[in-house]
């Protein structure tokens, strides 16, 4: 018994399979019913029980290899080339999945129709800015709070180079580079080192506006706005101009609308005032054209801000900003969209 195990032993070690027909005939011939292994055991009974207990160490020893060898067979078979080519190429593939517009892009896209409609182009500029377009040019005095280390993310050591905190700068870039007429409007993203909450994160987006003329007057300013807040909220909106303050424009306001919730009434999203801020605007400084080659006793102009990720809230409802940026499918497949 012993002999045969071991001639058996030998036989198999040698055997290769490569393909799955060749793993199939080992199997039959080893560890099929009717296969060696079982016959074995057949015998293994009928012997007499002293020679039993030399024997059937090295039959389970066998089994145990014959076992491991046909599994690696099994293993190195399904993973090898060959049988990937053998895939049915005729069947389907797999489904893709189509994604959804984010609720940013949405309200951004939607920002920039309502605009160009009435004669605006777009204008981009870079993210990673200098001191100059972010703050220098926009009249900021050099001590003023929001160059500080709290609101603005500086690269490395130097103070010059910074992330823009607002898109003005893309303002600043367009002035210097053209002529007025100038009507445009800037979509980007900014950064502010302000601590992440449900109302505020370290970088959203915003869109500026812009537009320089000959005898642009506030008046223009006012009528533009209520023309786009009426597009974007609803044709019934109400707005309000509440006097403010902004280094690069004189005089400075900040826009509400009337809440598109409540309809004025009054609920916790405008707390119970019935307005909502949504943006900030006014008269461009002269400083500001002058500091951008523009000759301030020709040309007046006026500018605005506001930011999308707020304008996205308010549209949709969403009490939290950062829900926008956490990519879970779950939110953004709501936003099923073609704008
Ligand atoms: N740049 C301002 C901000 O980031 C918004 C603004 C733009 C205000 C243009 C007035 C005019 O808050």
């Amino acid at each position: 018994m012993i002999d045969k195990i071991k001639h058996i032993l030998e036989e198999a070690s040698n055997f290769a399979a490569k393909t799955q027909e060749e793993a199939e005939a080992y199997r039959l011939k080893y560890l099929s019913k009717k296969g060696v292994l079982n016959q074995l055991f057949e015998d293994f009974k009928d012997l007499p029980s002293d020679l039993k207990k030399q024997s059937g160490q090295k039959l389970n020893e066998l089994k145990e290899f014959l076992n491991t060898k046909y599994n690696d067979f099994k293993t190195s078979l399904e993973s090898s080339p060959e049988k990937a080519t053998k895939k049915d190429l005729s069947l389907p593939g797999d489904q893709i999945e189509l994604g959804s517009r984010h609720p940013n892009s949405i309200v951004r896209n939607e920002i920039n129709e309502i605009f160009s409609r009435i004669g605006f182009t777009i204008a981009e500029g870079p993210e990673i800015e200098d001191d100059w377009h972010v703050f220098s040019a926009l009249n900021f005095p050099q001590e003023h709070p929001a160059r500080d280390m709290q609101d603005t993310f500086f690269i490395a050591k130097d103070p010059e180079i910074l992330l823009r905190t607002h898109t003005s700068s893309v303002q600043v870039r367009l002035m210097e580079k053209t002529k007025p007429p100038i009507r445009s409007i800037m979509p980007g993203r900014v950064f502010r080192n302000e601590a992440i909450s449900a109302r505020s994160h370290c970088f959203f987006h915003q869109v500026e506006g812009l537009y320089i003329d000959k005898n642009v007057s506030f008046a223009d300013l006012k009528q533009t706005l209520l023309f786009f807040a009426r597009e974007f909220f609803g044709h019934e909106t109400q707005i309000r101009l509440r006097p403010s303050y902004f280094p690069f424009t004189e005089p400075s306001a900040e826009m509400d609308i009337s809440c598109s919730i409540c309809k004025g009434k009054g609920c916790n999203i405008c707390k119970h005032s019935g307005w909502l801020e949504i943006l900030g605007c006014g008269m461009v400084d002269p400083n500001v054209l002058n500091h951008c080659g523009i000759d301030s006793t020709i040309y007046s102009g006026y500018a605005f801000g506001m930011g999308i990720d707020r304008m996205a809230l308010l549209k949709y409802q969403i009490k939290d900003i950062r829900i926008l940026f956490e990519n879970d499918k779950r939110f953004l497949e709501q936003f099923a969209s073609t704008i």
